[in-house]
């Protein structure tokens, strides 16, 4: 035995066959050259950006489309190229600002980017929000000059504090600026957005509006087959197998291209830690399930303790071999679960909430059932491992002191 264990599994990994050519290519971070299946999306948004050629100012424009679809990918390789172009002419390029609204999450926080894109510094928190606001019109008209506002993901922004930047920039073109102008890019993966929005908003920013649909599986497979080209060595790929498996996977879902680049990477790193020289769909199939843990995972171990407390007491019903887990009996464990962790006890209705919300994420299956002339229940199943509920669940700290309860037979 080696006196130092690490010599020996690093000497074997570099030794063993090699697998890929360039790693980074398959992160859903990077941006390829070539966006196969998209060129109608890049006319159209490279279209409405045009008008900077000609130092215009473009329409707003508004994207939505589910995860994966390419919306990311698709604006800033317009913005690029527009970037590129500006240059080659000799016009003035546009300031690009891109904000991932997922931690650009407050009108605040996205005032202060803002300014900090021009130059100027602003604290973390502190000001008020109109004051930071000020700033940052302040510094943009100081010339002419078009500033074009990527808002990525811009529905986490508004769930969680409003639309008031969204108004306030929609608007400044014509009532607040004399030189500068604006133009906004806005991304939802969420198709009911436009719902929450103030009409007004909705008018300005949906001045152009695009919809990327899902891919199915054969784009996947092209879009798969480009990046392997340049990810993996020649040949490492069992072909044409391991690719249409990770389309077709991934078109099961909803035609998400970073679900299927995650799969095929995830494959590869499979394949490598084995040892083998090649990827086979067994590693793919390894893939699917290691994405599915880690999804899972991350949606259990964010849930809100509330939450929490509702998925674990369907967990004890299971683990008891309850036939029927209902609505009724869930909320009976809730209750005596909260009363041992010291925890507010929500009404039925937010319970019934919460577990609407758990069946949505597709942790559970709740199913409504007809119970004769008492009405309707939900009949509740664990949609995952019950193992790895437990497992994570049973490592948070409420629910820790709750571990030698046992529910109420019935
Ligand atoms: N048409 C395409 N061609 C090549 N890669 C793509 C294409 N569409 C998406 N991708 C890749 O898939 C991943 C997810 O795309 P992204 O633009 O982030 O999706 P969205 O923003 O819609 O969630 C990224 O790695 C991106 O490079
Ligand atoms: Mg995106």
């Amino acid at each position: 035995m080696s006196e130092k264990p690490l010599d020996a599994i690093f000497e074997k990994f570099l030794s063993g066959p090699k697998i890929f050519k360039d790693r980074e290519v398959l992160r859903p971070t990077y941006v390829p050259d070539n966006l196969p299946h998209r060129n109608k999306e890049i006319s159209r948004v490279g279209l409405t950006l045009a008008t900077a050629l000609k130092s215009g100012t473009p329409s707003n424009v508004f994207i939505y489309g589910k995860t994966g679809t390419g919306k990311t990918a698709v604006v800033r390789y317009v913005l690029k190229h527009l970037a590129e172009k500006c240059r080659e002419l000799g016009v003035s390029t546009p300031d690009n600002v891109y904000l991932n609204c997922s931690t650009v999450n407050t009108n605040y926080r996205v005032l202060a980017h803002l300014c900090e894109n021009l130059g100027g510094s602003v604290p973390f928190t502190g000001l008020p929000t109109d004051e930071v606001y000020s700033r940052f019109i302040s510094m943009l008209d100081s010339g002419k000059r078009l500033m074009i506002i990527v808002l990525d993901e811009v529905d986490k922004l508004v769930d969680k504090d409003g639309d008031g930047v969204l108004y306030d920039l929609t608007r400044i073109n014509h009532s607040v600026l004399r030189l500068a102008r604006v133009s906004i890019i806005g991304i939802s993966n969420n198709l009911k957005f436009k719902e929450n929005l103030d009409p007004r908003v909705l008018s300005s920013l949906g001045e152009e509006e695009l919809v990327f649909p899902p891919y199915v599986a054969l784009e996947l497979q092209d879009i798969l087959r480009e990046r392997a080209r340049m990810g993996f060595l020649d040949g490492a790929l069992e072909e044409p197998g391991v690719i249409n498996l990770c389309a077709a996977l991934a078109a099961r879902e909803h035609g998400d291209a970073r679900r299927a680049l995650d799969l095929l990477r995830v494959a590869g790193e499979q394949a490598e830690r084995l040892g083998m020289n090649g990827v086979n769909e067994d590693h793919v199939r390894m893939a699917q399930n290691i994405l599915e843990t880690d999804r899972v995972s991350e949606v259990v171990s964010t849930l809100p303790i509330q939450s929490k407390l509702v998925l674990y007491s369907i967990y004890l019903l299971d683990r008891n071999g309850s036939s029927k887990i209902t609505t009724g009996r869930v909320y009976n464990v809730y209750s005596d679960l909260c009363k041992i962790v010291n925890l507010e006890i929500l009404g039925q209705r937010r319970v019934s909430g919460l577990i609407a919300e758990l069946d949505m994420l597709g942790i559970i299956v709740a199913k409504l059932k007809s119970e004769g002339r008492y009405g309707m229940t939900k009949k509740i199943r664990i949609n995952v491992p019950a193992k790895q509920i437990k497992e994570i669940l049973e490592n948070d700290y409420h629910i820790k002191k709750t571990v030698n309860y046992v529910p109420p037979r019935s």
